[in-house]
């Protein structure tokens, strides 16, 4: 027994939990007890009630640990006291706030990369400072069928915020050339994205900070937050490494947050659900879905093949239930029949996973109808893809990206 469960799990039990079985807690400190244990884990759960003080080995934040968030709303409501009335609208009114205090009357350069979490971070911005942001939409020919169109038009036409559209395809596309490895590529995006920022900026007269929609997810996947060995997964270029030269100082107004999170704010603030509801969609692009070199050609492959698997899963009325889903070309070749030629053409992989924060996720349970109809279609419509498969690995083990 102890007070941390109380109401929520009773002496006895037992219950499902998510942890890691590489680690083991060999002995307590003092003045606790142990109030949990696993069959690997002699200390799963230690208390020390007098002091309040508690500690769990396994996940409380993850779904696979189906009452954990019902063990921390015990810990923040009925131990620590929290009132529980936070809401996304108090968030929006300081965040305005904060903003404001940060930026005085400077100027702000905000990049969107056309996914949800730069335009909600602009909007916000924009409430805070109006006209003394500009965004700047780096198209680094990178983006799926139709993004940079709908990007543009939800800004300047919808918003009236205004825009520098810097098309720059051919800037990123020849500097990519014949890099292979996946953080090599991430490292020449990350570069030129911010080099095209500088000239961005200098153009419109210079700006004081740099605005990015890094979340709290890509904060504790890219740095050691607390200076802990943990060790860099993926370098997702939208968190530091900016230069020195840049000499603009940071607004991440949406570090804090989770995704659902980020998602409830643009509601707020009035994006369009359609927007708000978008897939997420990495900064690199369609580069780190072209595993191997990326080519013009291997993009505009990519590019049919995943607007149709997308159309098929919008067609299922299945878009919302995914978290994200999305094509990767595979730097394979398979031989096949079409007609009466053989072919000798690349493997398409398929990717769906469920996830609430993108830090673990499950592969989506497609029935095999869906799979082979968007096979069929993939393979009869776009020319260069003969195979397609369905990436079943969830993450962990797997990343959601194949890169
Ligand atoms: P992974 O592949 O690490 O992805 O499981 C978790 C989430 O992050 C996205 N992702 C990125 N986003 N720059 C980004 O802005 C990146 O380099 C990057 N790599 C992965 C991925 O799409 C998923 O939503």
């Amino acid at each position: 027994p102890a007070g941390l469960f109380d109401g929520v799990w009773s002496v006895g039990e037992r219950h499902q939990v998510w942890m890691s079985h590489g680690d083991r807690v060999t002995a307590t400190p003092p003045g606790f007890e142990v109030v949990g244990t696993s069959e690997n884990a002699p200390f799963a759960m230690i208390a020390d009630e007098a002091r309040k003080f508690y500690a769990i080995q396994f996940h409380p934040e993850v779904v696979h640990t189906p009452d954990g968030a019902k063990l921390l709303t015990r810990f923040a409501r009925d131990i620590v006291g929290c009132a529980g009335d936070w809401t996304m609208a108090a968030f929006r009114d300081q965040a305005i706030e904060r903003i404001r205090a940060q930026v005085g009357d400077g100027r702000v350069i905000c990049g969107l990369s056309g996914g949800v979490d730069s335009a909600v971070a602009a909007v916000l911005i924009h409430e805070a400072i109006g006209e003394q942001l500009t965004c700047v939409f780096v198209d680094h020919g990178l983006l799926r069928q139709g993004e940079a169109e709908q990007v543009v038009d939800l800004f300047r036409d919808h918003y009236n915020i205004p825009l520098v559209h810097a098309e720059e395809a051919d800037r990123f596309l020849d500097a990519l050339e014949g890099v292979g490895d996946p953080e090599a590529k991430r490292k020449i995006i990350g570069g030129l994205f911010i080099d095209v920022f500088d000239a961005e900026a200098k153009k419109i007269g210079g700006a004081d900070f740099l605005a990015q929609g890094t979340l709290y997810p890509d904060v504790i996947e890219s740095v050691s937050a607390i200076g802990g060995p943990s060790v860099t997964i993926k370098s997702h270029h939208n968190v530091g490494g900016l230069p020195e030269r840049m000499k603009m100082k940071l607004v991440e107004p949406l570090r804090e947050l989770f995704k659902d999170e980020v998602r409830d704010l643009g509601r707020e603030l009035g994006l369009p659900d359609a927007f708000v509801g978008r897939h997420p969609f990495p900064g690199p692009g369609l580069a780190i879905r072209c595993p191997g070199g990326v080519t013009r050609d291997k993009l505009a492959i990519l590019r049919k093949a995943d607007a149709i698997y997308l159309d098929e899963i919008r067609k299922a009325g299945l878009y919302d239930v995914i978290w994200q889903a999305f094509a990767v070309l595979l730097p394979v070749q398979t031989v096949g029949v079409m007609g009466d030629q053989r072919t000798y053409d690349s493997v398409l992989a398929l990717r769906a996973v469920t996830s609430t924060d993108g830090m673990t996720a499950d592969f989506y349970a497609f029935d095999m109808d869906f799979l082979g109809r968007a096979a069929t279609r993939i393979i009869n419509e776009v020319r260069g893809v003969n195979r397609v498969v369905y990436d079943v690995t969830s993450k962990p083990p797997g990343t959601i990206e194949w890169e």
